[in-house]
């Protein structure tokens, strides 16, 4: 197809488009809309208007921070104005969010644990690992720090040596054979981004797992990017664990992220933190039993309406239709590279195949600051992008999720064109 026809098409709304096609790593089948399946949720504009996000900005930074939609601002407000009243921690209503969440990730619920965010969940794989000094992890240098520094500190600590390799935006086998050329006898741990933070390029997670396992070598997923974005299922996924954060693609809570970890791996991550709830009993005197499930992992007084908060996002993510989700995300990502690629002077840094490119698009302008670019598309244009630094990328980054439409992505392309154009 070509451009103007592939543009008219999806500028149509048509999921014909993409309909079948292999995006995110995986073939999606594309449901129906939830209008027509009688649920409350049913066109754009009706997502939308559940955002309470301010209309003067059209905010792309979903993969820094997802705003939590009304539904869930209300569910956390009248869970704390409940426990305002009536005291007590409602420790109780983890349970059903627990079965939530893990019915949404594919897990049982005995392999989730509440965390505060995905960087949590890495460092409680990265400590709770039995490692020696000299054994080695591997992990992609994309990764945000939130992944990397995990096992930095495990490397400052303990003398566990780091190695990084580079990922390729080129293809798939690629990335597989980069990866597992850094892989030696001492290797231990391998993490990747689900998705990369720095252009959105997606790791083949079960060809990963399916190879690490066949070694018997860790393989944690970085998964901050990915739940909410598209669906999958961590027992697909192959992986030995698996972090994620609520408050990014899901749009759940700001300090909400959830932790699996396979049941049959989950004695062999000890807790780096503990306290009431990691126990199998509850008072001392006791011998200090593990709780036999990744809950060990949550400690303590926790805060009840975040996690209500989190299952009431999920809900609303099956509501609008996760594959719905994906496949809108991955209409918009791919409206915008057709775009960019058109614009002289316009790098793209996302993966040009589609089964490595996600709802993220970076692009750069070689020759021109990234804070240029972004800083311009800011005060003319009203898009709140993020840059990015890392790795001198020099890049420009857009989310493109459920509050947004064709339209935004239209007016983000001629917007990105002025402003090349006029720098
Ligand atoms: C791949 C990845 N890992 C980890 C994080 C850290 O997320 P959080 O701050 O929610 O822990 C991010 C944040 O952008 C990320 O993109």
């Amino acid at each position: 197809m070509d451009r103007k026809r592939f543009l008219r098409t999806v500028a149509a709304g048509g999921a014909s488009a993409l309909a079948g096609a292999k995006v995110f790593g995986a073939k999606l089948t594309p449901q129906k809309s939830a209008g027509s399946s009688g649920l409350a949720v049913g066109n754009w504009d009706e997502v939308r208007a559940l955002f309470p996000l301010r209309s003067e900005v059209t905010y792309l930074n979903t993969g820094g921070l997802g705003p939590a939609s009304q539904p869930v601002l209300d569910a956390v407000a009248e869970q704390c104005q409940l426990q305002g009243r009536i005291g007590e921690h409602y420790h109780k209503l983890f349970a059903g969010a627990r079965e939530s969440a893990a019915a949404f990730l594919g897990a049982k619920p005995n392999e989730i644990a509440f965390v505060r965010n995905a960087s949590e969940g890495n460092s409680i794989i990265s400590s709770g690992l039995k490692l020696r000094k000299g054994d080695e992890v591997l992990f992609e240098s994309h990764a945000h720090p939130g992944g990397s520094f995990a096992w930095m500190n495990r490397q400052k600590l303990d003398g566990v040596k780091v190695k990084i390799f580079e990922p390729s935006s080129r293809s798939v086998e690629e990335n597989l054979e980069r990866l597992f050329a850094k892989v030696t006898r001492r290797t231990r741990v391998i993490q990747v981004s689900h998705v990369t933070a720095t252009t959105g390029l997606i790791f083949d997670i079960p060809a990963i797992a399916a190879e690490a396992k066949r070694r018997g070598i860790w393989f944690h997923v970085d998964g901050a990017q990915s739940a909410g974005m598209f669906p999958f299922d961590v027992k697909d996924l192959g992986c030995d664990s698996y972090a994620t954060s609520g408050h990014k693609w899901l749009n759940g809570p700001i300090e909400t992220g959830i932790l699996y970890i396979a049941a049959e791996r989950n004695d062999e991550v000890v807790c780096s933190h503990i306290g009431a709830y990691s126990d199998s009993a509850y008072e001392l005197p006791d011998t200090l039993e593990y709780a036999a499930a990744a809950t060990r992992h949550e400690y303590g007084t926790r805060n009840a309406a975040s996690v209500v908060g989190l299952e009431k996002a999920i809900a609303l993510q099956e509501q609008i239709g996760r594959e719905r989700i994906a496949e809108h995300g991955a209409r918009l990502s791919e409206l915008v590279s057709q775009g960019l690629q058109e614009i002289k002077g316009v790098e793209l840094l996302s993966p040009l195949d589609s089964a490595m490119r996600s709802s993220i698009l970076t692009f750069r302008v070689p020759g021109v600051s990234c804070m240029d670019v972004s800083s311009r598309l800011s005060k003319e244009f009203k898009f709140r992008t993020r840059v990015v630094t890392e790795e001198d990328l020099n890049g420009v980054r857009a989310s493109w999720h459920v509050y947004h439409q064709e339209a935004d992505a239209l007016r983000y392309v001629d917007a990105v064109r002025s402003t090349v154009a006029s720098l």
